[in-house]
């Protein structure tokens, strides 16, 4: 494995990038507080400025650690609209895990999709995954699309898999394979 940390990289219409403190104000007042963006989500919303900004700060801490990857998702017009990581990493069996969220004004645009190939890419390209993994509740379709829409495979049924805002959830189990993607020569 080739860990690179969370390294900005570039795609036809996004910058993806490491999060900084003063990026807590877009974040509060657009996603992290939004019921219909976390209700698949684990995370409780945030009550307060204050705890965006702490989450902001333990991410900054972490960024020097090779094996930790969150990026905020920036449109060309700098306006920042979403998180994407890796986490759930294991070296011993070259595997990742992805999460992503974005605001509610940017979804259906295509914004995700794009962020989780660039994703991919370094991932298998430049990390050195095997298999990259994901799952989403079954009463989030959207992100399934997503993850499809990447070249990954649905494996199956999880059930009370994990706990979200709207209870606990059932969730489809999706991977990636290096195989599968170099055969797709990173495009899907
Ligand atoms: C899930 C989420 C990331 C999708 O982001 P997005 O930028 O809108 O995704 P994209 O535009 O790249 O692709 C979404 C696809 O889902 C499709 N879609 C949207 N709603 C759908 C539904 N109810 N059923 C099936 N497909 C749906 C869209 O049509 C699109 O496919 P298309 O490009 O073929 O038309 C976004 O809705 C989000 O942030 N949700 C809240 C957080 C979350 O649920 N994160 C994922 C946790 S697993």
């Amino acid at each position: 494995m080739n860990h690179t940390g969370t390294v900005p990289i570039k795609t036809a219409r996004l910058q993806l990038r490491p999060l900084v403190f003063h990026d807590a104000d877009v974040m509060f007042s657009t996603w992290t507080t939004d019921p219909d963006v976390v209700q698949y989500l684990s995370w409780r919303p945030h009550t307060s400025v204050d705890e965006t900004k702490r989450i902001i700060s333990y991410w900054v801490s972490n960024y020097p650690d090779p094996k930790f990857y969150i990026w905020g998702i920036q449109l060309q017009t700098g306006r920042l609209i979403g998180t994407i990581s890796f986490h759930s990493i294991s070296d011993a069996f070259s595997r990742g895990e992805v999460g992503y969220a974005l605001a509610k004004a940017y979804w259906g645009k295509g914004y995700a999709s794009e962020a989780l190939q660039a994703i991919i890419n370094h991932g298998f390209g430049v990390i050195g995954f095997n298999r990259i993994e994901a799952h989403h509740s079954i009463s989030n379709p959207a992100s399934g699309k997503v993850m499809e829409k990447c070249g990954m495979q649905k494996e199956g049924l999880l059930r009370d898999y994990y706990r979200a805002n709207a209870g606990l959830q059932d969730a489809y189990i999706y991977s990636i394979l290096k195989k599968d993607w170099d055969l797709s020569q990173g495009h899907w």
